[in-house]
């Protein structure tokens, strides 16, 4: 079982609140990438140019909308959550729970970094095409990443 267990009371925002919005908005993000890397992007390998251009990018402006709150409700949940574990994550190398948080937490900073880099990316073409598939492998792979280790930590502890 987990070596860092217990979750402290918060009289303001009890922890299970935080970790039921942690976890929709996770299931919202890492279903949105998900679906562009696994779906969307060889769908789309099968229609003409034109339609092709003109999915792409009512999906980005779909996801300009929307992704900014997801993200906001994600990071702030899990800093929520985080600060509960604060003693553990002051002394990461103390437990293998304080390690996979850490660098769990690390990696969701990346994707943070990711995704201000792929909102500020505008524009058509083959080029910015490259970049946004690039972007969305690596997050792909940042979320396999960050999902054993949400789970991980609490059951791969030594
Ligand atoms: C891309 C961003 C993130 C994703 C996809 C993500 C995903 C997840 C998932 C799937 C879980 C497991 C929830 C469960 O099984 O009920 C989890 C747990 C957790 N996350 Fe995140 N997370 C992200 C960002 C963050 C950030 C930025 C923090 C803190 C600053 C954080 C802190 C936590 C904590 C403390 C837990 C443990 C909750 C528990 O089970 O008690 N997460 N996260």
């Amino acid at each position: 079982m987990a070596a860092w267990p217990g979750h402290a009371r918060n009289p303001v925002l009890p922890y299970p609140l935080l970790l039921i919005a942690h976890l929709f908005a996770a299931v919202m993000f890492v279903g949105a990438v998900f679906f562009e890397v696994l779906i969307l992007g060889s769908a789309l390998e099968r229609v003409p140019a034109g339609v092709k251009r003109r999915v792409e990018s009512a999906v980005a402006q779909r996801a300009r909308r929307l992704m900014p709150w997801v993200l906001a409700l994600l990071y702030a949940s899990g800093l929520g959550m985080a600060w509960h574990y604060r003693a553990a994550l002051a002394q990461p190398l103390a437990s293998s729970f304080a390690l996979m948080l850490a660098l769990k937490i690390a990696l969701a900073l990346s994707v943070l970094g990711h995704f201000i880099v792929a909102m500020r990316t505008r524009g058509h073409g083959e080029r910015i095409a490259r970049r946004f598939q690039r972007i969305h492998v690596s997050v792909f792979c940042h979320m396999l990443g960050i999902v054993l280790l949400a789970k991980g930590m609490f059951y791969f502890t030594g």
